[in-house]
C-alpha cells in the first residue's frame, strides 16, 4: 500500500500537463486501474483482513484523487500565468479618440467663400468633373487649335477605338459651369461654383487636382467696376486682415475681354507664408468681362446683357489665410497634418457665426 502511494503521488507530482495527469489517473484509480484491481482482491481475503485493507484502499483512492485535483489546479494556474505573460498589454497606453479626423481647410474655406458670396446674392451651382470638350473649351471661345488648350495640361479620357468624337476631359477649370448655368437660368443671374479641377502639374503651389471657385454675374449694366468692387469686398471679408493688398494685372483669357489677373501681397520668409507684407505676389484669381461669344454659347444675347466672371484658387486662398506653406500636403491624407491645420465641427465660418 505504501509502495502504491509513493509511486502514484510521485507520478502525479511529475505530470507535466493535464494529458499526463489524466494518464496517471487512469492507471491508478480508473476502472481498470491498479487500486481497482486491489479492491477486487478484497473478495479473497478473510473478513479480518478485509476490515483493515478495505478502508485503507478507500483512503488511498481518496488521497490519490485529491492529489490529482490539486495538481490539476496547479497546472491550470501555471497555464494562466503563462498566458498572462505572453498576452501582455500596456494598459497605460492612451485610449483611441473616437473621432480622428477634422474638417479639411479646403472644406472650411469653401464654406467661408460660399457664405460671403451668398451675402452678395450669388447662388451655388455645380457641374460635372468629367466634362464635355465643348463645355470645357469651345463654348468658352477656345477652339480646337487654340494654344490655351496646350497650356492647360489637360487630362483626356480614353475613347473606344474607332470613336472619333473629341474625348471627354477632366475639367481644367470651373468655367464650363458658366455655360451650364446660363443655359439653366438665363439672364439676369449670379452664381458661384466651387469644385475640383484637374491639370497635369506638380510643385509646391500646384497639384494635379485642385479646387477653384467660379463666379459669374450677368445683368444689364455690369462693368469692370462692379467686378473690382466685388472682389475687393470679398477679400476684405475673407482674409480678415488689415492691410490686404491686391494687384489687378492686365491679362488675357479667351473667354473674357478685357481680362485681369489678381495677385495678393505676401511673404514666404523663413518658410512661413504671411499676408499683406513682403515683396512677393501670389496669384489668386483670373477675371474679366464675359466675352460676347461666351454669352451667346450660353444662349444669352450679348447686345442686351453683360457679365463679369472670375475663377479663384480655393487652395491658394486657404494657404494664404491659414499660413500653410505647401499645397501638396493638402492631399496627402496625413492625420498629423489634418490635426494641425484642420477645423473642428463647431468652428463655423465667420459670416455664419455673425
Ligand atoms: N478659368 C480661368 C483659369 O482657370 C480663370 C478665369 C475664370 C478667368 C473666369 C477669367 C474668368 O485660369
Amino acid at each position: 500500500m505504501d509502495d502504491l502511494r509513493d509511486k502514484y503521488l510521485g507520478q502525479i507530482r511529475d505530470a507535466a500537463d493535464e494529458g499526463a495527469l489524466e494518464a496517471v489517473r487512469l492507471a491508478a484509480v480508473g476502472k481498470k486501474g491498479e487500486v481497482a484491481l486491489k479492491m477486487r482482491e478484497l473478495g479473497r481475503m478473510t473478513p479480518e483482513e478485509r476490515q483493515v485493507a478495505g478502508p485503507a484502499l478507500n483512503a488511498l483512492k481518496d488521497e490519490i484523487n485529491s492529489a490529482i485535483a490539486a495538481r490539476k489546479a496547479g497546472l491550470e494556474d501555471a497555464a494562466l500565468d503563462e498566458r498572462l505573460r505572453a498576452e501582455w498589454l500596456d494598459v497605460s497606453l492612451p485610449t483611441r479618440a473616437r473621432r480622428q479626423g477634422t474638417i479639411h481647410p479646403v472644406s472650411q474655406v469653401t464654406e467661408e467663400v460660399t457664405a460671403i458670396f451668398a451675402d452678395m446674392g450669388f447662388a451655388v451651382a455645380e457641374g460635372p468633373q468629367v466634362e464635355d470638350d465643348w463645355y470645357n473649351f469651345d463654348a468658352l471661345n477656345i477652339p480646337g487649335h487654340h494654344p490655351a488648350r496646350a497650356e492647360m495640361d489637360t487630362f483626356y479620357m480614353a475613347r473606344q477605338p474607332g470613336d472619333n468624337r473629341p474625348p471627354h476631359v477632366l475639367r481644367t477649370h470651373t468655367s464650363p459651369v458658366q455655360i451650364r448655368s446660363m443655359q439653366a437660368t438665363g439672364a439676369p443671374t449670379r452664381m458661384i461654383c466651387p469644385g475640383r479641377v484637374y491639370r497635369a502639374d506638380y510643385d509646391q503651389t500646384h497639384t494635379p487636382m485642385f479646387h477653384q471657385v467660379e463666379g459669374m454675374a450677368i445683368d444689364r449694366d455690369i462693368s469692370m467696376a462692379n467686378l473690382k468692387w466685388c472682389l475687393e469686398e470679398f477679400c476684405r471679408a475673407f482674409f480678415e486682415v488689415d492691410g490686404i493688398e491686391l494687384r489687378f494685372r492686365a491679362s488675357h483669357f479667351p473667354f473674357t475681354e478685357p481680362s485681369a489677373e489678381v495677385d495678393i501681397r505676401c511673404s514666404w520668409e523663413g518658410g512661413t507664408l504671411k499676408l499683406g507684407e513682403g515683396d512677393d505676389w501670389m496669384e489668386i484669381l483670373g477675371s474679366g468681362m464675359m466675352h460676347p461669344k461666351v454669352l451667346q454659347a450660353g444662349g444669352i444675347d450679348p447686345d442686351e446683357w453683360q457679365g463679369f466672371a472670375f475663377g479663384m484658387g480655393i487652395d491658394r486662398i486657404a494657404m494664404l489665410k491659414y499660413g500653410i506653406p505647401d499645397l501638396r500636403a493638402f492631399f496627402d491624407s496625413d492625420l498629423r497634418w489634418l490635426k494641425h491645420y484642420g477645423f473642428g465641427t463647431l468652428q463655423v465660418p465667420t459670416r455664419h457665426a455673425g
